[in-house]
């Protein structure tokens, strides 16, 4: 099985309780998930951009894991994406790194489902709110699989919604591993 790339970005793992859950379940599957913190591998947030690139020349199949902060990524994630995906390699007349890989999005969201609606009090879908991420992707003429969203991801979580989120997120991946 071709195996998955997922980018981990989370700035305080150690205060996490979903992501942190997550990653526990991710580091199961060593042999079809390769996990990569990026605050872990760049605490100084002085990314490797040759390193991050070859990373990613060398998957098919990545996900993006991270909390939803601000109805965007946390800052080193952007950060990822400003260094990364560079003109001349990801995008631009000779930039191809990115075509036709698939690119999926797993999300822990503080707020309830039913507020991500246009009458609720977000006032916008979860794929409203992701429109950037999909955005970039077409930029790249990268492939957008689902994304996996766990709502009600804040301090009132109970361990029992933690656990089936595990449970979920790894169904998704699987799903998309087909
Ligand atoms: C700086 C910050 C910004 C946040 N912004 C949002 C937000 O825009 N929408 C939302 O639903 N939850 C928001 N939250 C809640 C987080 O999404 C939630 O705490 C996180 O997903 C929990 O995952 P963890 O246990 O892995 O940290 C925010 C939390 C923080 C700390």
């Amino acid at each position: 099985m071709m195996k998955t790339l997922v980018i981990l970005a989370h700035p305080d793992l150690g205060g996490s309780r979903v992501n942190k859950r997550w990653k526990q379940e991710l580091l199961q599957y060593p042999g079809d998930i390769a996990v990569h913190e990026l605050y872990k591998e760049y605490p100084d947030w002085n990314i490797d951009i040759g390193r991050e690139q070859q990373l990613l020349e060398s998957y098919d199949r990545i996900i993006l894991q991270c909390p939803l902060y601000w109805y965007s990524y946390p800052p080193l994630l952007k950060k990822w994406f400003d260094e990364v995906w560079t003109y001349g390699w990801a995008y631009g007349s000779t930039g191809d790194k990115l075509a036709g890989k698939a690119f999926g999005l797993a999300l822990s969201i503080g707020d309830k489902q039913e507020n991500y609606r246009p009458d609720g009090s977000v006032s916008f879908t979860v794929d409203e709110v992701i429109a950037p991420f999909k955005a970039s992707l077409i930029h790249v003429g990268a492939v957008a699989l689902p994304h996996f969203s766990f709502f009600g991801a804040s301090f009132k979580a109970s361990d029992a919604a933690i656990e089936q989120s595990a449970r979920e997120y790894m169904d998704y991946i699987r799903s998309i591993q087909q």
